[in-house]
This record gives structure tokens, C-alpha cells and sequence, in this order.
């Protein structure tokens, strides 16, 4: 038997599947084939694109959460309540599955899931932070494997219920500063650097109580009141939203490494892509595992790890829609060498939020005229720096690792650059870089890096993902030749 995970029904629909025998076969997100951001809705050409990888009959279904849990939440906290059908949740994918049984499972141990069972590690204390489950929003447990019968055993050892919840408070910051919340958190993020947390006592007078170890004042499920800190700096609330999170984050932390048993960290639930304040879990742990797609997209690979039930066999993020061929190394340097800026589409889609090099617009990060080349392209907002990809080995010779953080394969934490002055396309105004590293694992980037640093003497490029503005990533050949027809960027592949 196969199993395939479902995340679906209210943003970041995406479906993963694993193999009887513990191999990932395929994971990808909806909105990548639908073109609508977030989706939500299982797109049908991504069940098209996954039922290549595994024969139909031989699936067992797997959904991220409980919905009638979830919807006697929104019937208790006056949400709004609808009763969960798979037809609702699924849309005419219910029906193009040929309604099949579908085993739930609650959300937060789906997230612990989608971490444990693609970790290094035989045991873990999981921490889990996001916006909400069905009622969690944090969670801490112990997990392992049966010695026996080499299942995943999970216990959760402590949680914090909603409407308490991080991910809300930092969602309804996003508003508060006029940007997208559950989509624009990163936003916030990058806007921190440019303000001082002086709102501090303020924001924590108004909104959180230091009861236990933190509670919310109110729901912040509906964002704050627009009087909240009116006549305050947007750049100001964000620094000081930045601070109150880690501060929060860090008692997480402290009591998971009280109550857990295990001194290796798997980290997830969306507020793991807070690569900012990730920089603080080296100060509770020395092993620390966070998945490439820890949000509730990623949800669905830990819904097909608790059928499959034992650990999988992870070897890199790189599991969605497949462009053949070899990656065009010489076509991408050839380029880079003359024009400093070029896209690439080839192989395998990245599953997660950030392009690792399948997806990425790439280009020469020395100099002080590339930043705004790309930003034109990209046409984002100009204070928002780019992403350095570096092979592994060079890593600590160009920027100084926050504590316990030997390497970030997925752009899980941020360093601080010792020459900004070399390269001030990958450098934000506080001096961090949100790093890739890249081991020496044949992978495509890998390869185009080495034969980069010879040529150039340079370890890295700047990264950033391939998509056309207000666009999803670019998935298949045809988005590629939009970007490259509406850009004039080449896109090799
Ligand atoms: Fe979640």
C-alpha cells in the first residue's frame, strides 16, 4: 500500500506521497498548477501529476486534521460554523478520487510528523508553533521509535489552546501594519530590521498576560483594534512584534527542554519559518531538524508519514512536478558570466515555500548594482534584501552561524556576513543573511556552484525564487517561458 496526505479545505492545499516501502514519491503544492496563491483547493492537475508516481489502486488516504474537531472550535468561538463534508473540504477532487475512505488526523501531530519521520534522529522533543489546529496552537511532545516495530511513537507532553496562539498574534501584526495576514508574515519579518522594538512594554501591558508561561489578553484572531499603537511607526511595530515573538518563542523552548526527553529538536507548524528568531533554538539545543515545508502544506507529508507509520527516506526537498533533463550547468554559467542574471527550471519542483535552486532566478551577488537588476525584475519592495546560496564548506569563512547551526539546506536561519560591503545584494540592513548552504551532495545547484567558485573564486550566488509577480512559483516549462517572455530573463533548463 501507498499513502498519500492531503492538506486541504483553507489555504496551501498540497498533496505527498509515500511509498509502501518509506520512499517520499512525489509532494507538491496546489497553487503551483492552479496559479491562484494559497490555494486552497486540490487542484486537479496536481492529482493528475501525483497519480503518475504511484499506481491508483493501491493508495490508502491520508487527511492533515480533524475537521469535526476544527468545526466544533468555529462553533464554540462563534466562527462561524459549517458542517465539514469531504465534498466541501475536497471539491470535485472528492469525486475525481472516486470518493475514497480517508483516514484524519489531528494537526499539530501531523506537523510533529512531517518533522520526526523526515528527521536524522531516532528520538526528538517536538515543539510545534503555529496560527491553529483544531484547538492547539502549541505543542510540545516526546517521539520515537518502537524498537520492535520501528513505528514513530509520539506523546504530547504540553499544549496551549486557542485563541492563545503565536502564529495569531504575529498574523494580526501583519494586519496591523496593512499587510496580507497568512501570506505576508515574511513581510513583517524583513520589515523589522528598519525599526527598534521601543513598543515593547506597551505591546505586552495591552496584549499578553504572563500567566503560566504566556497568555493573550484577546483573541487575536480578529487582529488588533486599528487604535492599537496608533500613532506608532509601521517599521517600529514590527521590530517590536519580532522581539515580543522570540521572547515568547524562547519560554517555548525552555520549557520543551524541561519537560521533553530527548536534547535533539525537531521544530515545526508555520512560525518554524521565522528564520530570524530560529536563531535562538541553539541556545536550548545542539541538534536541531526543521523541515523545508513546516507549514500546513507540509501537513499533508506528515499525514502520509503517520499511515506510512515508520521513518522515511528523506534525501532532499526536491519532490514536485518534473522538468526532464540534466541541469543545465554550462548554459547557467555561460549566462551568469556575461549577463549576471538568469533563471533556471529543471528537475524536480521544490516542496516548500522557498527556491532552492530547481525554481531560482540566479545571479552574481557581488557589487552594488544587482540588488536593484533583480528588484526590477522582481519588482518587490526595495528594502527587502536577497538570499545568498553557498556550498557548505565555504559557509563560516563568509558569515558568522548563529550558536548549533552548522549548516541551513533549506534557508531555515539567518548569519551575519562578514564583508557586506562585498556583497550588499544579500545583506539586510541589520547585516543578516538568510543563508542556503549546500553540501556536496551531486545535486544540480551543487554542481553549477563548484564549477561558479572555480571560474570566479566566488563560493556563492544570490537565490531567489523564479516566479512572476503576484505569481506562484513557476512550476512547468510553459510558466518559464511566460517569465522569460515577459522579463526577457533567460530560463534554462
Ligand atoms: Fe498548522
Amino acid at each position: 500500500m501507498n499513502y498519500l496526505g492531503i492538506s486541504a479545505g483553507f489555504h496551501d492545499a498540497a498533496v505527498s506521497v509515500v511509498s509502501h516501502d518509506g520512499n517520499i514519491l512525489f509532494a507538491a503544492h496546489s497553487e503551483r498548477y492552479s496559479k491562484n496563491k494559497h490555494d486552497k483547493d486540490l487542484c486537479r492537475d496536481l492529482l493528475l501529476d501525483a497519480m503518475d508516481y504511484v499506481d491508483p489502486s493501491q493508495i490508502e488516504y491520508h487527511y492533515y486534521e480533524r475537521p469535526w474537531v476544527k468545526a466544533m472550535r468555529q462553533l464554540r468561538s462563534g466562527e462561524g460554523f459549517r458542517w465539514p463534508t469531504w465534498n466541501r473540504l475536497l471539491g470535485n477532487s472528492y469525486n475525481f478520487l472516486d470518493q475514497p475512505q480517508i483516514h484524519t488526523h489531528a494537526h499539530h501531530l501531523c506537523h510533529a510528523a512531517a518533522g520526526f519521520q523526515t528527521s536524522p534522529f531516532e528520538d526528538a522533543t517536538v515543539v510545534v508553533i503555529d496560527a491553529i489546529g483544531e484547538f492547539d496552537t502549541i505543542t510540545i511532545w516526546d517521539a520515537w521509535y518502537d524498537f520492535s516495530t520501528g513505528k514513530a511513537q509520539y506523546k504530547k507532553l504540553w499544549s496551549m489552546k486557542y485563541p492563545n496562539s503565536i502564529g495569531l498574534f504575529y498574523s494580526a501584526m501583519t494586519k496591523r501594519v496593512g499587510l496580507q495576514p497568512l501570506d505576508e508574515e515574511y513581510i513583517l519579518m524583513g520589515m523589522a530590521a528598519y525599526g527598534k522594538p521601543i513598543h515593547l512594554k506597551d505591546m505586552i501591558n495591552e496584549l499578553v498576560d504572563s500567566k503560566d508561561i504566556f497568555t493573550f489578553k484577546q483573541n487575536l484572531h480578529i487582529g488588533v483594534d486599528e487604535n492599537f499603537l496608533k500613532d506608532a511607526d509601521n517599521y517600529n511595530i514590527a521590530s517590536t512584534s519580532q522581539e515580543l515573538v522570540e521572547h515568547m518563542i524562547s519560554r517555548v523552548m525552555s520549557k520543551a527542554r524541561m519537560i521533553g526527553s530527548s536534547r535533539n529538536l525537531v521544530y515545526g507548524g508555520g512560525v518554524a519559518l521565522n528564520c530570524l528568531a530560529n536563531r535562538l533554538l541553539g541556545n536550548f539545543y545542539e541538534n536541531i531538524w526543521i523541515m523545508p515545508n513546516p507549514g500546513d502544506a507540509g501537513n499533508s507529508l506528515g499525514a502520509a508519514c503517520l499511515g506510512y507509520g515508520a521513518k522515511v527516506n528523506w534525501r532532499d526537498c526536491f519532490l514536485g512536478h518534473n522538468i526532464p533533463g540534466d541541469y543545465p550547468v554550462n548554459s547557467i554559467l555561460d549566462i551568469l558570466l556575461t549577463d549576471k542574471i538568469v533563471g533556471v527550471a529543471s528537475g524536480r519542483a521544490e516542496f516548500g515555500p522557498r527556491a532552492l535552486g530547481n525554481r531560482s532566478l540566479l545571479a552574481d551577488p557581488r557589487g552594488n548594482k544587482i540588488k536593484d537588476q533583480v528588484n526590477e525584475i522582481k519588482r518587490r519592495q526595495k528594502f527587502r534584501p536577497f538570499a545568498p546560496v553557498i556550498l557548505e564548506e565555504y559557509v563560516d569563512q563568509y558569515f558568522d552561524m548563529p550558536r548549533h547551526w552548522h549548516d541551513s539546506r533549506y534557508m531555515q536561519v539567518v548569519g551575519t556576513c562578514r564583508n557586506p560591503e562585498l556583497f550588499p545584494a544579500i545583506v539586510h540592513h541589520d547585516g543578516t543573511s538568510r543563508i542556503q548552504t549546500v553540501p556536496n551532495d551531486r545535486s544540480g545547484i551543487r554542481q553549477l556552484l563548484e564549477k561558479w567558485h572555480f571560474m570566479t573564486d566566488c563560493p556563492m550566488l544570490l537565490n531567489t525564487s523564479l516566479n512572476i509577480r503576484n505569481e506562484p512559483m513557476v512550476n512547468d516549462r510553459v510558466d518559464a517561458d511566460r517569465f522569460q517572455r515577459l522579463y526577457g530573463i533567460t530560463v534554462c533548463s
